[in-house]
């Protein structure tokens, strides 16, 4: 059965109660990563290719984003809800020749490969035509009510907003957690039942429940208590709540693992991250993207890397910025510091407070201790950065390289022109605008000559 089950993402909703225009609720970020991108890491292992996605709203922003999905994404133009998401979904999923369907809800980034497991297994041992799973959270909540006889058989969901304890007794603890899994044979008929004829004026999957009843197929509630893995995201608080979860177990992983976290509850670390052990963090900080961290190298409060390698035994200091850098071993960055995309310190580099690298490579054991840019510049090993030096990368149209090479030594408050080299083991005096190359082993001073004169009084 395994083979022929395909899963289906409910994706295309816009999220109203997110309040966000530019972005569809799934690609709202958990730590750096969109809420969608956990829901494929869930189910992936399980489904392989058979993974199919409802996208809707702004649904070019998920398929450039989720590039090995886009060729199983299937397009609901207008929203009119879960059940006509699957109605659009149908067609195409029953052509590919599946049997089963496993429907989840594109906001619940907590699901684990585990809970969906169990899921598949309960539904196959109890032969469900449907099978849903169903949570029993503390609290009031928006989820759809599950509806039992007095026999304790499931007989329908209710919406929260439908619900009305008149006709349906006193509201139960029990809600849908919004995953189904569908016989497809057996469901097909039932999809033409599904009517908007409710409060929301919407076609409910939920209503699924009540007709496969009346159809007498087989349907099974899948008890999983309070399982936060299946926790909804509907609004901001709920995402940042989900968030929380996420970033706590990360921490603990870690932990776990020999990395030492002070202020643990200020760090957060994205689920790509690569952290050694024997690393030291220190929080506030936060941590994203595939990042890797060497053993032995410590992380400082208030820093922020994205996507940044960093090698044993570097350390980087507070406030500092680093994305889409390479830092090798060794090396001490900031306070203060920013790496840019393509900021490259070779081992032993230095980068003091208020230097910022761009597309530039520091070599092995150079420092650029203070307020200096680096923008588009090659700099070789062992070379002296002076205060205050600037490449000058930009004419107002084009960008232009800088190369400093082995050994020289840039003096305090130097301007590089570029196109510009300086040469091996060159000075340059502090000071200096620097517009035509330095020899190797030269010297230039390009500056104003100072002239001493005596005071008027
Ligand atoms: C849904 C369930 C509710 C359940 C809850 C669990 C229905 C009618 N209700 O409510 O019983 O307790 O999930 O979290 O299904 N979507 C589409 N196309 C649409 C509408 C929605 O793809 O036309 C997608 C959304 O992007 C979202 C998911 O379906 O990812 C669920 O939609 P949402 O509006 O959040 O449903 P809930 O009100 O949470
Ligand atoms: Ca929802």
């Amino acid at each position: 059965m395994k083979e022929t089950t395909c899963a289906l993402i409910l994706a295309a909703g816009k999220g109203t109660r997110m309040y966000c225009e530019t972005r569809p609720k799934v690609m709202l970020e958990l730590l750096g990563e969109p809420m969608l991108w956990y829901v494929y890491k869930a189910l992936a292992p399980v489904f392989h290719t058979r993974l199919h996605t409802v996208v809707g709203f702004q649904a070019e922003v998920i398929g450039d984003t989720f590039h090995d999905h886009l060729e199983r994404m299937i397009i609901q133009e207008q929203q009119l809800g879960t059940g006509h998401a699957l109605q659009v979904a149908w067609d195409s999923l029953k052509k590919a020749g599946y049997t089963h369907c496993l429907v989840i809800n594109g906001d619940t980034p907590l699901i684990s490969t585990e809970t969906i497991e169990h899921m598949l297994e309960t539904a196959q041992r109890e032969e469900a035509d449907l099978a849903f799973a169903t949570i029993t959270p503390e609290g009031p909540n928006a989820f759809g009510r599950v509806l039992r006889d007095k026999d304790g058989n499931v007989s329908a969901i209710v919406e929260k907003k439908d619900y009305d304890p008149a006709t349906h007794g006193p509201e139960p603890a029990e809600v849908n957690a919004g995953i189904y899994l569908l016989r497809m044979d057996t469901i097909e008929p039932l999809l033409g039942w599904l009517s908007n004829a409710n409060k929301s004026k919407e076609y409910y999957i939920t209503d699924l429940v009540e007709f496969a009843i009346a159809d007498k197929l087989k349907v099974h509630a899948v008890e999983c208590g309070n399982d936060v893995s299946l926790m909804g995201v509907n609004n901001p608080a709920e995402l940042v709540e989900a968030e929380e979860v996420l970033r706590a177990r990360i921490i603990a992983d870690y932990q776990a693992q020999g990395v030492i976290i002070r202020s643990p509850s200020s760090v957060r670390i994205g689920p790509r991250a690569n952290i050694k052990p024997g690393v030291e963090i220190s929080g506030p900080c936060e941590i994203y993207g595939e990042t890797c961290i060497g053993s032995e190298a410590k992380v400082e409060a208030f820093t922020s890397i994205f996507e940044t390698w960093i090698s044993e035994r570097s350390t980087i200091h507070p406030f500092s910025h680093l994305d889409q850098a390479v830092v090798g071993h060794d090396c001490s960055v900031g306070p203060y510091a920013r790496l840019r995309v393509g900021a490259v310190m070779e081992d032993e580099a230095k980068v003091g407070n208020f230097v910022e690298m761009k597309k530039a490579v520091l070599g092995a054991g150079s420092k650029a201790s203070h307020l200096t840019y680096l923008g588009d510049a090659e700099i070789g090993a062992g070379v002296n950065i002076g205060a205050g030096t600037i490449t000058c990368n930009y004419d107002g149209v084009n960008k232009h390289r800088t190369t400093i090479k082995d050994g020289a030594f840039i003096g305090s408050n130097t301007a590089l022109v570029a196109p510009v080299t300086v040469g091996a083991n060159a000075l340059v005096g502090a000071g200096s605008t620097i517009t035509k190359d330095v020899e190797a082993n030269g010297m230039a001073i390009a500056r104003g000559k100072q002239i001493s004169l005596r005071r008027k009084r």
